[in-house]
């Protein structure tokens, strides 16, 4: 249940959620049964309707530690394609989930399912920056289109950047390069920092530290708990030993709710304060962690709180249909909608020619509840405002008061 401000709901990471989710894909599963079949067929150019139903794939996890990121990736399309009634260019829409797992192998097993077998138009989603590291082969080759509506791995609009691939999210530097230095001058000068051993915990780590060691601070440790961890007290114990003056840490899913939770158990919370990436207290983990996350103070290019009335009415909107407040990850997906239904009308429904629409999307302004943001035609990264946010309770819940705006933020690219 939310409050008028919708400042409380629950999201737990049950498969029930789950189920309920794949219910109302178009195509069953049994997309691992079909994988095999499809793994040598190499090459297989871009699909090619440009008549009856748009086809949009879906690869979100639905099960493991980002189960909730994808979950309201799926809301946030969702409620954007409802308010064009399911329809674009005059064609209706349907929509194609897939359950990635957040794991690579079986989201590049989805995704030839996607293209090859359901020929979808173009596909959105993508939660796990080793996923997209591992599609981006796979979409640049065959000349389809992924919008990313989370992954923030750098190198798939860096040195891996592709012409048919476009993120409606951050790059892993842009959601943490900004804190380092504001850390600096407001936390303290010695850090620790920890984050899961993989792609996004390791680029996370690496932005934080460009900033703050550039500014004159100290990294007095680094720890990488495996993805999807349910102990981590003899890492925290680690964190103590090293008497910093704050903690940086990026978790995000299952993994953000016990670490802020048991942060707080072993008695850090406090004493050493903690930041990060907006992630670690993000809406669809907040609920949960409640007064163990208060005081919090994180970077990202969203909050719910955000006033301005663009973001007014998404969060309206978004109560009105679902009953709680959007994260992050369903802002990202009602904007990847939002540029999709704009290139698609750009190109008067035809969704065959690629490079049209990758040209379409390339000369798209959107306008995000997030504020100020454009797609960088160069990178095809988000241009956008990042700011500075405080766990404070907010009516009976709690809530990511932003404090600060730290200013746009372009990635480096290159
Ligand atoms: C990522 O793997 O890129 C990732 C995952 C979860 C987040 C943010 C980034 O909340």
């Amino acid at each position: 249940m939310s409050d008028e401000q919708g400042r409380t709901r629950g999201r737990e990471y049950s498969p029930i959620t789950r189920r309920s989710l794949l219910k109302g894909a178009a195509v069953a599963t049994g997309a691992l049964a079909v994988g095999p079949l499809l793994q040598g067929c190499g090459a297989a150019g871009p699909t090619t309707s440009s008549s009856g139903p748009i086809k949009i794939g879906v690869l979100v996890p639905l099960a493991g530690v980002y189960t909730g990121l994808g979950e309201d990736m799926i809301q946030g399309l969702e409620l954007y394609l409802e308010s064009v009634n399911n329809e674009i260019a005059g064609r209706k829409v349907e929509l194609v989930k897939e359950d990635s797992e957040a794991k690579p192998d079986v989201a590049l097993t989805k995704a030839r399912k996607l293209i090859e077998q359901d020929k979808v138009d173009l596909v959105t989603g993508i939660v796990s920056s080793a996923v997209a590291l591992g599609l981006r082969d796979l979409f640049d080759s065959t000349k389809n289109i992924l919008v990313i509506s989370n992954a923030g791995a750098n190198a798939v609009t860096r040195d891996r950047k592709s012409k048919y691939i476009f993120r409606t999210s951050f790059s892993n530097w842009q959601s943490c390069f900004p804190l380092g230095q504001w850390a600096f001058d407001n936390v303290g000068k010695r850090a620790f920092c920890s984050a899961p051993d993989y792609a996004a915990g390791k680029e996370d780590v690496e932005a934080f530290k460009e900033s703050f060691v550039k500014a004159g601070g100290e990294i007095v440790g680094e720890l990488f708990p495996p993805l999807g961890n349910n102990d981590y007290q003899p890492f925290i114990t680690q964190m103590q030993q090293g008497a910093p003056d704050l903690v940086f840490s990026f978790y995000s899913g299952s993994d953000a709710v016990r670490f802020v939770q048991q942060y707080e158990q072993f008695g850090l919370k406090g004493k050493i304060p903690l930041v990060g990436p907006g992630f670690l207290t993000e809406t669809d983990v907040l609920p949960q962690q409640q007064a163990a996350a208060e005081g919090i103070r994180t970077s990202l290019h969203y909050s719910h709180l955000l006033d301005t009335p663009e973001n007014k009415k998404f969060v309206e909107a978004y109560q009105g249909k679902y009953n709680e407040v959007p994260s992050v990850f369903a802002l990202q997906s009602y904007d990847a909608a939002q540029l999709i239904d704009a290139a698609i009308k750009a190109t008067e429904g035809n969704t065959s020619d690629k490079d049209k629409l990758v040209a379409a999307m390339e000369a798209t302004t959107l306008t995000s509840p997030r504020g100020p943001f454009r797609i960088d035609p160069e990178t095809h990264n988000p241009i956008m405002h990042v700011y500075l946010r405080e766990v404070q309770k907010v009516g009976d819940g709690w809530g990511n008061v932003v404090i600060q705006d730290l200013g746009e933020f372009k990635d480096p690219g290159a």
